[in-house]
């Protein structure tokens, strides 16, 4: 097996690891980035709605008030510093988006102009294209990341274990090129994990293959914290459509633009649940539409956009009409069926604000990693920008840190346990390959049912059982035989973690809502989990 050395090692090209690439090489730090997919494939790619900012133009809003939005979603779990930070930092981390040429939406007099979502008290989302933010960033993103000399790329390659050493730190990692089947070790001198969140893990959800929460489930077998597992958001309004189980998402944008959600008899229902109607938080509005279902014995609701001016809708959600158009619904004219699926995790990997895992030399940045900005549930829109402002932290920090420049050959003389993983990945045994189609239908249907909006005791404990006999059947714990065991094996950890730590919440909080215990607990807590080590939770 190939060894190489990497000074630094960014896995994933979502926003988070293509802008930490480029502000490391921008400062001559040489990078590896390797992704498992096409370079542009990524929950980023997809967003819609736009990215949180407070900037000075936009006279209406604060630091102060975003940070008081953030906090009420996240339903006592934000942490108040990291807001702010986030919150501060979003104005100059926007200019420099635009400085690399993200075209943000602007009015006739050139003003930058700021959209509306659920749970934010004033205009301050900004978008691209109308409503393919995602796409223009990932697109100007990923073409600086090429055209710069400093960044090699490694595509269709997946991270398939760390190499941590007794010291609890991180010397590198091992990839799998799914094309030529063959494994390298590379050796680096720190290691950031962007690979995003996990909402393949449920038979419904908004999020693309690539989202099998790969980051998440190698570093928890390595030994780091994981925290907030069981904090899924499920966004209110994906598209009915005939697909598999891949949704496409309907915007908050679009609610937040004047559309209402009706029931099948043409009913307002959103306010029965919370004044705020459609604009209440994310987690109330899919609550809401789920008992709506559960009342009415249908399967979707509808989202009435007639409210909305025909020439704003089209200016706005371009992207959104072409595919309705494409699964033959008029977005403008008819009622657009809709229901909730996962689509963020707010939990992952436990950081502070420059990206620090527990263990030494590894780092996380974006959906992978859990800031502690979200809490229980995260304001529309903050997710891009927490992206961007810790990564650049992070960056800041390999930049002003002197690392000791390992060497190949004194890690695997120094630490025999590196040279066991590596090992273990060297032999030409070919590993029997497993169909996975009905494991993985299994897993993700439980997940849904029984780990999903609302959650109980007896439902989980089947989630669970059924997460137990799966894993017996699928019986592979580390070397898999190719790209889809390698996702089956880390879903499978992350459906153990999601369950396990809402099992132990015994109360409802944001996004995670039991009907055995409806209250809240008066006082907040984390969830943390170390391989090894028991579930705990821990005051804030
Ligand atoms: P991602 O963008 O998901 O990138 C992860 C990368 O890691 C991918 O390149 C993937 O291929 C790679 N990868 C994964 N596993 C491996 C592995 N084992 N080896 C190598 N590479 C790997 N948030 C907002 O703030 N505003 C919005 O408007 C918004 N709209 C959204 C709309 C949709 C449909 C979705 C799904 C999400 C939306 N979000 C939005 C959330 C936001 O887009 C994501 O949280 C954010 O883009 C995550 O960025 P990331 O860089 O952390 O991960
Ligand atoms: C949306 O556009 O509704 C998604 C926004 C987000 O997830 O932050």
């Amino acid at each position: 097996m190939n060894i190489l050395k990497q000074e630094f090692t960014i896995i994933g090209s979502g926003i988070a690891g293509l802008y930490a690439a480029l502000k490391l090489a921008e400062q001559n730090k040489k990078v590896l980035l390797i992704t498992k997919s096409s370079l542009s494939e990524s929950n980023t790619r997809y967003a819609q709605g736009g990215i949180a900012g407070v900037l000075p133009e936009n006279k209406l809003d604060s630091v102060d008030l975003h940070v008081k939005d953030t906090l009420k979603a996240g339903a006592g779990l934000s942490n108040k510093e990291m807001a702010e930070f986030i919150s501060e930092k979003s104005a100059s981390v926007i200019n420099d988006l635009i400085n690399y040429g993200l075209p943000f939406d602007r009015d006739k007099n050139n003003n930058l102009c700021f959209g509306l979502e659920g749970a934010h008290s004033v205009k301050r989302i900004l978008h691209s294209g109308g409503d393919v933010t995602g796409k223009n960033m990932e697109t100007i993103l990923h073409n600086l990341v090429q055209n710069n000399p400093n960044i090699s790329i490694k595509r269709y390659t997946n991270a398939v274990e760390l190499l941590v050493n007794s010291d609890n730190t991180c010397n590198g990692l091992i990839i799998y090129d799914e094309n030529s089947n063959c494994y390298e070790a590379i050796i680096s001198n720190a290691v950031i994990i962007a690979t995003g969140g996990a909402g393949q893990v449920y038979s419904n959800t908004t999020n693309p293959k690539i989202a099998t929460g790969d980051g998440i489930a190698i570093a928890y077998k390595a030994g780091a914290t994981i925290q907030d597992m069981e904090f899924i958001q499920f966004h209110p309004t994906a598209l009915c459509q005939n697909q598999d189980g891949t949704r496409f998402l309907i915007s908050e944008a679009v609610r937040g633009e004047g559309a209402i959600l009706k029931n099948k008899n043409n009913e307002i229902f959103t306010y029965k649940y919370d004044n705020r109607g459609d604009l209440a938080p994310r987690d109330i509005v899919t609550r809401a539409i789920f008992w709506e279902l559960e009342k009415t014995k249908a399967k979707q609701v509808y989202l009435d956009t007639s409210p909305i001016p025909e020439d704003k809708t089209k200016q706005r959600f371009p992207g959104i009409i072409k595919t309705c158009k494409e699964n033959n619904i008029d977005f403008i004219n008819t009622l657009v069926p809709v229901s909730p699926a996962a689509h963020y995790l707010m939990g992952g990997i436990k950081v502070n604000k420059e990206g620090h895992t527990s263990i030494n030399n590894l780092f996380a940045i974006g959906e992978t990693s859990c800031t502690s900005l979200h809490g229980a549930n995260r304001l529309a829109s903050n997710s891009l920008l927490e992206c961007i402002v810790i990564a650049n932290e992070v960056a800041a920090f390999i930049n002003n840190t002197d690392f000791k420049n390992i060497e190949i050959n004194d890690i695997i003389e120094s630490h025999p346990e590196i040279d066991n993983i590596i090992q273990k990945y060297s032999t030409n045994k070919l590993e029997k390959t497993l169909n996975l189609f009905e494991l993985t239908v299994k897993l993700k249907d439980t997940m849904w049912h029984n780990a999903g909006i609302v959650r109980s005791k007896e439902k989980l404990a089947t989630a669970l059982d059924d997460i137990k006999e799966l894993k017996t059947k699928f019986n592979k714990n580390f070397k898999c035989a190719n790209e889809e065991e390698y996702e089956f094996r880390n879903l499978l950890i992350l459906a153990e973690l999601i369950v396990k730590s809402a099992l132990l919440r015994k109360e409802s909080r944001g996004a995670h809502f039991r009907d055995d215990y409806p209250q809240q607990n008066s006082i907040a807590k984390h969830s943390y989990i170390q391989k090894g080590f028991r579930y705990k939770c821990q005051e804030i």
